[in-house]
């Protein structure tokens, strides 16, 4: 079993992953090298796409969510960059939806918005952008601006940006109000993706709301999960919201 086959790696690492939908609950433990030796990767190759790049990458859970980013878009999506920043995860996702596709990014910070919109244009031609809107405002306003039902995906990187301004960062407040707002832009079948970072002041806080309102959501409307490593305390923890196309058949909560 390759867990079992990971565990004799000499590096471990410990991923866990949970997906929780009302009364089903399932968990997965699996054991891995950080570093991908020819050894690793043959044993790598043998489990799940998704699993098998957060391996290679040293189990970055960046890597993991671009993973389920990618397995959800589709050419011509509208998708959600609530906290766009550098405008590195804006990039990936205008990347992923094309140029029939629509972006629709969010930044508090004007040099943000300015430095998202730079990086899109000198990354892509032209003709290879997608329709770019781009609000210098907080994500709590994600609804009046964007809309209902209309985003494939709505992504959050929270905390600050690496190497700017450390007060410039989310918060429990407007991120609980923004992942609200979220639940209502997310069309029926798409995805909302959050990355928490809980190794800051008020991070733990933050994400931990983050958990509230995902314990709350009606299970046979929400599917959720969460990706932490379990030997990294510190690091940051992927949770997933899966907003159903239809109820789960046979659920009445
Ligand atoms: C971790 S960085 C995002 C990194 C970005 N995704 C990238 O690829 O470069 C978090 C960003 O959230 C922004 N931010 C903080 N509070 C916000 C809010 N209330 N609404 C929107 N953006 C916010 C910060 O200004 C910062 O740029």
């Amino acid at each position: 079993m390759a867990a079992r086959t990971l565990a004799s790696a000499p590096r471990h690492i410990a991923t866990a992953a949970c997906i929780r939908a009302g009364h089903v609950a399932r968990a997965r433990c699996l054991v891995a090298s950080a570093t991908a030796t020819s050894q690793q990767t043959s044993v790598i190759s043998s489990v799940p796409a998704g699993l098998a790049e957060l391996l290679q990458s040293g189990s970055k859970l960046t890597t993991a969510a671009k993973t389920a980013w990618t397995q959800f878009l589709r050419p011509g999506d509208t998708v959600v960059d609530a906290t766009c920043g550098n405008g590195h995860d804006t990039l990936f996702l205008a990347q992923a939806v094309g140029p029939s596709g629509h972006v629709i990014a969010f930044d508090i910070q004007e040099a943000a918005i300015s430095a998202t919109r730079q990086r899109l244009e000198a990354s892509l031609p032209p003709g290879r952008l997608p329709r770019l809107e781009l609000h210098a405002a907080c994500h709590s306003r994600l609804q009046e601006l964007a809309g209902s039902g209309v985003a494939r995906l709505v992504v959050f990187n929270l905390g600050y940006l690496p190497g700017a301004d450390k007060s410039l960062i989310t918060s429990t407040a407007t991120t609980s109000a923004a992942l609200e707002a979220a639940l209502e832009v997310v069309e029926p079948g798409g995805l909302i993706s959050i990355l928490c970072y809980v190794g800051h002041p008020g991070g733990m806080e933050e994400y931990n709301a983050v958990r509230q309102i995902c314990a709350e959501l009606k299970p046979a409307y929400w599917a959720t999960s969460e990706t932490r490593l379990l030997n990294r305390p510190t690091a940051p923890v992927l949770v997933l919201l899966w907003r159903c196309s239809e109820p789960f058949f046979g659920r009445r909560s």
